[in-house]
């Protein structure tokens, strides 16, 4: 007994050191909601307009987003999917070849299905919101969780450009959000000033739109969710009426034995 539980002690010990190891930045959290249908389809529509110039999500099927998201079919023909080639049953993919967006960006766009399975949903609502101006990047832009990305601000237009007010190091230790002092009560940090006017929304409208963004991003990456839950709730009901029907039956079969 002693040797099984030193075994699991030991068995336990890459996970501490993995937790040990995560990024540096604090990140902003975000709540997702598979359940919202209309962030859900906001979300979409920013994805494919917005993204899917450079980045494909080669396992997501427009059909199966269709369903799950209550769109018909007809609507998502006509309005999400913009090559007249395609059909609502194919896969969600683009027309940038690898080899040339590797020349124009440094680093290909990756595939997006399971980016927030990958980073984290937290991570990538942080990237997001996280693109500040940098004069000595290719694009003018850097980001405050991903260190010279090789991506545009792909959404400058909407949100207008923001700007780092605090050294590097301010924004490791507090986030691009900033930090409650707990001595004055003031807050610190506070990294990234936004100037609302060059953009066309303000920053909660633009918050909204990447929260949208990031659900729908979080939904693709586990489509199946959903159903899980549903299908984990009758498997829990089933359980239970189980049990009562097993301990009767326990009863009967140990009955002659006492
Ligand atoms: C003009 C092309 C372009 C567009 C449009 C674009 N991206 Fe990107 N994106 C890139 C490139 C290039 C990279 C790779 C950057 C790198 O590795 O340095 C990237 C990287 C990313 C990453 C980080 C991937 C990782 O884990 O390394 C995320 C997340 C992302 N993009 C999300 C988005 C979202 C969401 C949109 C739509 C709002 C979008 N991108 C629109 C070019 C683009």
């Amino acid at each position: 007994m002693k040797k099984f539980i030193v075994a699991f002690l030991v068995a336990l010990l890459p996970i501490g050191a993995l937790a040990a190891g995560g990024a540096k930045l604090p990140l902003q959290h975000i709540e997702t909601d598979y359940t919202n249908q209309a962030s859900l389809q906001r979300g979409m529509q920013t994805f494919v307009n917005r993204c899917m110039g450079c980045h494909s999500a080669e396992f997501q099927r427009f059909e199966r987003a269709a369903q799950d998201l209550g769109m018909p079919n007809n609507l998502v023909e006509e309005y999400l999917i913009f090559d007249s080639e395609k059909k609502i049953g194919e896969q969600m993919t683009i027309a940038m070849a690898k080899e040339d967006s590797q020349v124009w960006f440094g680093n290909p766009p990756p595939d997006l299905t399971l980016e927030t399975r990958l980073r984290g949903a937290d991570w990538v609502y942080t990237y997001l919101l996280g693109f500040y101006e940098d004069p000595s990047r290719p694009w003018g832009v850097n980001n405050a969780v991903y260190k010279d990305v090789g991506m545009p601000n792909v959404l400058e237009d909407l949100q207008g450009i923001q700007k780092l007010a605090c050294t590097e190091e301010v924004l490791m230790r507090y986030g691009i959000e900033g930090d409650i002092d707990p001595l004055t009560g003031a807050r610190v940090g506070g990294c990234l000033s936004h100037d609302a006017s060059t953009g066309e929304l303000t920053a909660q409208e633009f918050d909204k739109v990447i929260y949208d963004l990031v659900n729908f991003m979080a939904y693709m990456a586990e489509p199946s969710k959903q159903d899980a839950h549903r299908i984990g709730t009758y498997v829990l009901v089933f359980l239970f009426f189980f049990f009562f029907l097993a301990y009767a039956l326990k009863r009967e079969f140990w009955r002659d034995i006492h």
